[in-house]
């Protein structure tokens, strides 16, 4: 990743990788910098560690130094809730004033897309972290994905490794995280 132009473009930082989190802290200074408003795509949140709050290290780092942020959330995959099409926008705002305004604006945008979104998923999600022990039942769930995941990757690896004629490096498997894997592989070679 070229990170100097990545950093360059911080409108959007994409939360895919817990490699972008170690990164977390240039990442603010240059959104800081530069004045812009982080805007967070937060999918995969407690597969890549496994724990809810290691896993939203970036936006509590924004969120810390006083920065005005968005987080878009989906559940499809954090609640196991893919037919639903359940997802939040949160907007951190630094006034009640400055809330205010953005919920107009969001209002406004929503109204003339969906109007009234379907509210079983939302309820399902409400259901779930309001009850401390469906809440706990669902992190304990995800921290043994969080493990099954590491531990494919740590058998893809092996096997890779061992197969591979051509002693190719496939350390990457381990040292990135989460669900999806850069492989470096062109189509002919997939
Ligand atoms: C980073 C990221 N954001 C958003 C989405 C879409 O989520 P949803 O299932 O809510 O459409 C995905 C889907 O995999 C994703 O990887």
């Amino acid at each position: 990743m070229d990170l100097s132009s990545y950093y360059m473009d911080v409108h959007t930082i994409r939360q895919e990788s817990i490699q972008l989190l170690s990164k977390g802290k240039r990442f603010a200074d240059a959104t800081q910098e530069k004045k812009n408003i982080p805007y967070f795509d937060i999918a995969y949140q407690g597969f890549a560690s496994g724990s809810l709050d290691a896993d939203a290290y970036s936006i509590s780092l924004f969120v810390d130094r006083g920065l005005e942020l968005l987080v878009a959330q989906s559940y499809s995959k954090k609640l196991g809730l893919y037919a639903e099409r359940i997802g939040a926008i949160n907007v951190v705002c630094l006034s009640s004033d400055a809330a205010a305004r953005v919920k107009i604006q969001l209002k406004r945008l929503a109204r003339p897309m969906y109007s009234n979104p379907p509210v079983h998923g939302a309820r399902i999600v409400a259901n779930i972290v309001r009850d401390p022990n469906l809440f706990d039942e669902r992190k304990q769930e995800m921290e043994l994905m969080a493990g099954r995941i590491k531990n494919v990757r740590r058998r893809l690896h092996e096997n890779l490794s061992q197969k591979d004629e051509r002693r190719s490096d496939w350390s990457c498997i381990l040292k990135q995280i989460g669900m999806p894997s850069y492989t470096g592989l062109n189509k002919a070679q997939v």
